[in-house]
C-alpha cells in the first residue's frame, strides 16, 4: 500500500531532521559553555560584607559538637597526627570557611573532603569554622600531633627565610609573610606558622601543576610556578619545623 509507505518514509525523515537539529543545539551550547568565563572561575566565594558576615557568624559550641566527625583526621585538639593532613587549630575562619566552601562546590578537589563539606549547611560550615579558629596553638606533649618537624639543614632554612621576609623581585614573588602573617593576613590566606610541613609541600606542587586550582586571581598558582621544586621543599619544612613564627627577626637564621 503506497500511500501509508510515503508516510512512513516522511515521518522517519522527519524525524533524522530533529534529532540532527537537537545535536546541533547540544554543540552549540557545549562551545557556549566553553567561552562562558562562569565555567572557569575559580571560587564561588567573593569578600564581599555580606560573605564576610555570614562567614562570621557562626556558634563555636555548636562547632565543636560538629567537630567531633573532623577530629579522626584533624586532631581532637585541631592538631593532626598526620602530617599530610593540615591543622585546623587557630585558622582564622574567614581562611577556612573558603575552603568548606570549595570544597563543597567541587572548586577545591579532595576525595575525603568533598563529600564531607557537602554533608555540612551553611550554618554547619560557619559553626565549626568559629569552633576551630577559637582552638589554641600552644604545645600539648600528650596529643600526639606531628607539628612540629625537625628543622631542615641551614642552607634550605635560609632560602626559606629569605623568600618569606623579602621574597625575590627579580623574579617577581613576593614575601609570604606579606599575606600569610605574622606581618600581614590577606583576606581567606590560610595562616602558615602551625601548618604541616608535607601537607603545604602538596598543595605547593598542587597550585604548581594546577591541580589546585581555587585560588582567586591565580595568585597562588602564580607564585607557586615561580618557585623552584628546592625552594617549594625549602619553605614547605620550614614552616612545618614551627619557624615561621618569628620571621621578621633581623637577623637570618643560620
Ligand atoms: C577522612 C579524613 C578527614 C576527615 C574526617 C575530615 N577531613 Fe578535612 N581534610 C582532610 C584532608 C586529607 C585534607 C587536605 C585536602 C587536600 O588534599 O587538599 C583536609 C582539608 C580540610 C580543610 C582545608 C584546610 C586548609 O588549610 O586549606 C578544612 C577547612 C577541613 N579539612 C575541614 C574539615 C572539617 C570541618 C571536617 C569535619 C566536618 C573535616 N575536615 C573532616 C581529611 C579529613
Ligand atoms: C598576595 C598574597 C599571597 C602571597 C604573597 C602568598 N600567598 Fe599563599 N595564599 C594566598 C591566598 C589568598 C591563599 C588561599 C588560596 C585559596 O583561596 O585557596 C594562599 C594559599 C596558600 C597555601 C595553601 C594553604 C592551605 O592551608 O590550604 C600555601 C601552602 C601557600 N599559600 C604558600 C605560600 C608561600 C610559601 C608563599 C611565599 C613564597 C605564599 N604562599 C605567598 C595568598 C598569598
Amino acid at each position: 500500500m503506497p500511500v501509508p509507505h510515503n508516510r512512513n518514509r516522511s515521518r522517519s525523515a522527519f524525524r533524522l531532521v530533529g534529532i540532527l537539529f537537537l545535536v546541533l543545539t547540544a554543540t552549540v551550547l557545549l562551545l557556549r559553555a566553553g567561552d562562558n568565563p562562569g565555567v572557569h572561575v575559580p571560587s564561588y566565594v567573593e569578600w564581599t560584607p555580606e560573605t564576610i558576615a555570614t562567614a562570621s557568624s557562626g556558634d563555636a559550641f555548636r562547632g565543636l559538637l560538629l567537630s567531633r566527625h573532623c577530629e579522626h583526621c584533624h586532631g581532637a585538639e585541631g592538631f593532626s597526627q598526620k602530617a599530610d593532613t593540615p591543622n585546623l587549630a587557630g585558622m582564622d575562619r574567614l581562611a577556612i570557611w573558603k575552603q568548606l566552601q570549595d570544597f563543597r562546590a567541587g572548586k577545591r578537589v579532595s576525595f575525603p573532603m568533598n563529600p564531607i563539606a557537602q554533608s555540612l549547611s551553611t550554618k554547619d560550615v560557619a559553626d565549626v569554622v568559629a569552633y576551630y579558629a577559637k582552638l589554641p596553638v600552644f604545645y600539648d606533649p600528650d596529643d600526639h600531633r606531628a607539628f612540629p618537624e625537625p628543622a631542615p639543614d641551614p642552607v634550605r632554612k635560609g632560602v626559606a627565610w629569605r623568600l618569606i621576609n623579602f621574597g625575590d623581585g627579580e623574579r617577581g614573588i613576593p614575601p609570604c609573610q606579606a599575606c600569610h602573617g605574622p606581618v600581614a593576613y590577606r583576606p581567606g590566606a590560610p595562616a602558615l606558622l602551625t601548618q604541616n610541613g608535607p601537607y603545604l609541600l602538596e598543595q605547593l606542587e598542587a597550585f604548581a601543576n594546577d591541580k589546585r586550582a581555587n585560588d582567586i586571581n591565580e595568585a597562588m598558582r602564580t607564585i607557586a610556578q615561580l618557585l623552584t621544586d628546592d625552594e617549594r621543599h625549602a619553605l614547605a619544612e620550614y614552616y612545618g619545623a614551627g619557624l615561621g613564627m618569628n620571621p621578621g627577626s633581623a637577623v637570618a637564621p643560620r
